[in-house]
């Protein structure tokens, strides 16, 4: 009886939440602008609404009385119970100052990061900035950690990370990436100018659902739109959207955007919907999120296979610029590789340089062996350092991203290990799925996509990241699966012995 007394609180408190979520998608999609001032206004009381419940005394009550007779639940059950109860105590550990201070540091900090941005001079957003370090370095204290400042953090977007595995994965990708990537530097380099010729946008519009559609995207579970920046997100496992972007003089960002969010799409529609508003209906962390988008963009929609089932449909829809491009000379033209200064436009491979650099700040913010007056100045040197460019102002520098304006420490590494996971998870595919490249090959994505349904969406948070990667691939996260598929599919692509 009391564990459907949780059940009922926790699908009223999702309730609330996806409505938060649905007004969200709006807000990104098609509100008008000047519904800007009260949709803030009541995402703000539902999301007041979200916390009262999630704090109440009662549900705490609850939840003791279940965690302390684990016999009489089910194994689903307790592992509900186990992390409903994680997230009621680390909610009851914020005081209410705490949460009104940070909120307020936030929106301002968040303010001042847009100017400062704007007018590229970091002076405007340091102060700011450094009042939300000292917060979050408070807030490690409320939340309480073991070995390391930063595990606090990093726990609340991928639970269980630590900084004692990252050191390990980073400390990989420094010693084996930054030399490789300089290897495909001396190559000789390939030709990606037929991407942008012009492509108008109804065109790519309509290919991108072609692509969505042979991934099995559940359109009647599901609908694409454009905003500013693609995203994906979810009401229930019937209920998911993506949207995506169209540049015209760009015929990348419409075609891996989209085949990311679908990713993401996918994994969402997966989910078990039986287990609505609890943890097990839910994604286990970020970075198991971003492994799948990343597999089907990166793996999947940026390998040869792809492009010889999809190069004769893509030349349809675009004669003129592409009657001559082969599926090979379109696959290696999407996975050009060459050090940039914008996180979110790198390739897949100088990519993890960029969340190396975050990662080393955050971590020496946190311990306090780094000041935000000196960011600039580390930011540019680590540039030069690993990516082997001099970063001409911080706008297009330490200013480019949106996440630590909002708080949001401990949230980079969760990129990197999606790409990791995806190498790892797709290496286990190729032994399991029997001539699953062939299948690719001939547009067909059900395979794969019922293997991941299988072994990982289905099980909503059930499994742990970590006991997951054990369960499917046999091991726990290794970077070696990483640099294999790099090496084998980039010596190819550069002709590197
Ligand atoms: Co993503």
């Amino acid at each position: 009886m009391k564990y459907k007394a949780y059940k009922e609180r926790l699908t009223k408190i999702a309730d609330i939440g996806y409505s938060i979520a649905l007004l969200g998608w709006d807000q990104e999609t098609y509100m008008p602008e000047k519904g800007a001032g009260f949709r803030a206004q009541q995402i703000a009381t539902l999301s007041g609404l979200v916390h009262e419940n999630f704090t109440d005394k009662e549900l705490g009550k609850i939840l003791k009385k279940l965690d302390e007779n684990p016999k009489k639940l089910n194994e689903k059950q307790r592992r509900n119970i186990t992390h409903t109860l994680k997230d009621y105590k680390r909610q009851k550990k914020y005081t209410r100052d705490f949460v009104e201070l940070l909120s307020r540091t936030t929106s301002e900090c968040f303010q001042s990061w847009q100017k400062a941005r704007k007018e590229n001079n970091f002076k405007l957003y340091a102060p700011h900035l450094t009042k939300m370090i000292a917060l979050k370095r408070k807030e490690t204290d409320l939340l309480g950690y073991k070995k390391h400042p930063y595990d606090a953090l990093v726990d609340q977007y991928e639970p269980g990370a630590r900084v004692a595995d990252l050191d390990v994965l980073f400390k990989d990708v420094r010693e084996q990436l930054v030399g490789f990537v300089k290897k495909i530097a001396a190559a000789k380099q390939n030709d990606d100018k037929f991407m942008y010729l012009h492509y108008p946008k109804d065109k790519q519009w309509d290919f991108g659902i072609d692509l969505l559609k042979q991934m099995h995207y559940d359109f009647a579970a599901g609908r694409q739109d454009i905003s500013a920046h693609p995203f994906t997100t979810s009401f229930n496992a019937k209920d998911v959207r993506v949207t995506t972007r169209i540049s015209e003089d760009n015929l990348k960002s419409m075609i891996w955007s989209c085949i990311h969010e679908g990713g993401h799409g996918l994994y969402e529609q997966g989910l078990p919907d039986s287990e609505y508003g609890l943890p097990l209906g839910e994604a286990i962390s970020l970075g198991i999120h971003e492994s799948q988008s990343r597999l089907w963009e990166n793996m999947v929609g940026r390998g040869l296979p792809y492009w010889k089932a999809n190069m004769p449909l893509l030349q349809k829809y675009f004669p003129e610029n592409l009657k001559n491009i082969s599926a090979e000379q379109f696959y290696k033209a999407s996975n050009i590789v060459t050090p940039s200064f914008i996180r979110t436009e790198a390739d897949e491979l100088t990519y993890h340089f960029h969340i190396l650099i975050r990662y080393e700040i955050e971590k020496a913010l946190m311990e306090g062996k780094l000041q935000v007056k000196d960011l600039p100045e580390y930011w540019n040197a680590r540039y030069k350092e690993y990516l082997g460019i001099k970063v001409p102002n911080d706008a297009e520098g330490v200013l480019q991203d949106i996440h630590w304006s909002h708080g949001s420490i401990g949230y980079f590494p969760t990129y990197s290990l999606g790409s990791f996971y995806a190498a790892q998870f797709y290496a286990t595919a190729k032994k399991e799925v029997k001539s699953l490249e062939g299948k690719i090959e001939s547009g067909n994505m059900l395979p794969l996509l019922e293997w991941l349904r299988e072994k990982i969406h289905k099980h909503g948070k059930y499994y742990s990241a970590e006991e997951l990667c054990k369960k499917v691939t046999g091991e726990k996260l290794n970077f070696a699966h990483f640099m294999n598929y790099a090496k084998e599919k980039y010596s190819g692509i550069y002709n590197i012995k």
